[in-house]
């Protein structure tokens, strides 16, 4: 554990992670705030300079959140750190372990940090499109637009961890001790997105099952050959990664009053698999993409909508992606690759 404080900071766990680069590089930018950057392994160099600490541990361990809790003062938490939904399926019990009781660590610590100094902390937390189970193709297609309480029935352990934490999340904003006799003070205030597939143009994902998107890209602009592990016509929602971080931080900002839900879905554009290839292959004319369906992942996405209804972070918030899905392969995530992988 390196820099000793005890001054308002927000907490970003899963620091390393996709989402926890591009958060930390846009908090640090705005400036004026302490960020605590927490990941189970090394914080990366270029994060580390961004923040004023950095933790290296396992959300799970007891003693170094005894230590979160008596060295920093914390007002906001940014609870980034999961398995993702294909690594979860292979260990589905060690995934329960870090989705929620990690999650449930987090929340504790955010309702004992808010007793300590008296505000309601606000605790982010980012869901998915995870949570929703389709039972099948016909259907999924049928349906189009889901609602967030429409077809919540997920079927893999980490869509069935972002659910029940999205209710954990709740239940400490709303219904903490409610039996309890002593007055209340803090709280937790919950806030979560159900996020669809994200692409960066500066990262990659590792054990997601969106990731075909990503990895096909990222693939093409280093001349390596890539085959899907979905067919060429199977569509979910996606994001590009700059909109993804806009949104929680507007989420963050948001006066709570404006807010109906805890929970709200955000989209933006819905590609089928081939379209990405195609788009793939106008830009770097060489690439060899093509599909090698796994059916058991392929499932997976089966289960995953279409699309989202995500009228609710439009109206309470003002959601709004600043990127579509032209735009974001033209402006964001070609440019951004070649750059990435330029020699
Ligand atoms: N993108 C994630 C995954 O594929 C879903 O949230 O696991």
């Amino acid at each position: 554990m390196s820099g000793h404080i005890r001054k308002p900071a927000v907490l970003v766990t899963g620091a390393n992670g996709e989402m926890g680069h591009g958060l930390i590089d846009r908090l640090a930018g705005a400036g004026n705030v302490h960020i605590i950057a927490l990941d189970v392994r090394p914080i990366d160099a270029g994060l580390a300079a961004k923040s004023t600490a950095t933790i290296v541990g396992d959300i799970l361990d007891n003693r170094l959140l005894e230590r979160l809790q008596s060295e920093f003062e914390i007002h906001a938490m940014f609870h980034l750190a999961a398995l993702l939904s294909t690594r979860a399926e292979f260990t589905p019990e060690a995934a329960h372990r870090v989705n929620v009781e990690g999650t449930l660590h987090l929340l504790k610590i955010a309702i004992e940090q808010s007793q300590w100094h008296g505000a309601p902390v606000r605790f982010f937390f980012p869901s998915s499109i995870a949570v929703y189970g389709l039972p099948d193709p016909a259907t999924k297609h049928r349906v189009g637009r889901v609602r967030e309480h429409e077809w919540t029935m997920p079927i893999t352990m980490y869509g069935c961890n972002k659910l029940y934490c999205e209710h954990l999340g709740r239940y400490y904003a709303n219904h903490y001790r409610q039996l309890a006799a002593d007055e209340k003070r803090g709280g937790v205030d919950f806030r979560a997105i159900r996020f669809p597939g994200l692409i960066s143009a500066v990262t990659v994902p590792s054990g997601g099952t969106s990731d075909f998107a990503p990895e096909m890209l990222h693939a093409a602009a280093q001349g390596k050959p890539y085959y899907s592990f979905v067919r060429e016509d199977r569509k979910i929602p996606f994001m590009a990664m700059p909109d993804a971080i806009t949104a929680i931080l507007k989420l963050h900002d948001a006066p709570r009053e404006r807010l109906t839900k805890c929970v709200y879905n955000i989209g933006s554009f819905n590609p089928a698999a081939g379209e990405i290839r195609a788009i793939a292959l106008r830009e770097f004319k060489n690439a060899e993409i093509g599909y090698l369906p796994d059916d058991k992942r392929q499932a997976i996405v089966d289960s995953w909508p279409e699309d989202v209804d995500d009228s609710a972070a439009r109206n309470d918030w003002g959601f709004m992606p600043e990127y579509d899905q032209s735009r974001a392969f033209d402006e964001y995530l070609i440019p951004g690759v070649k750059q990435r992988y330029a020699r």
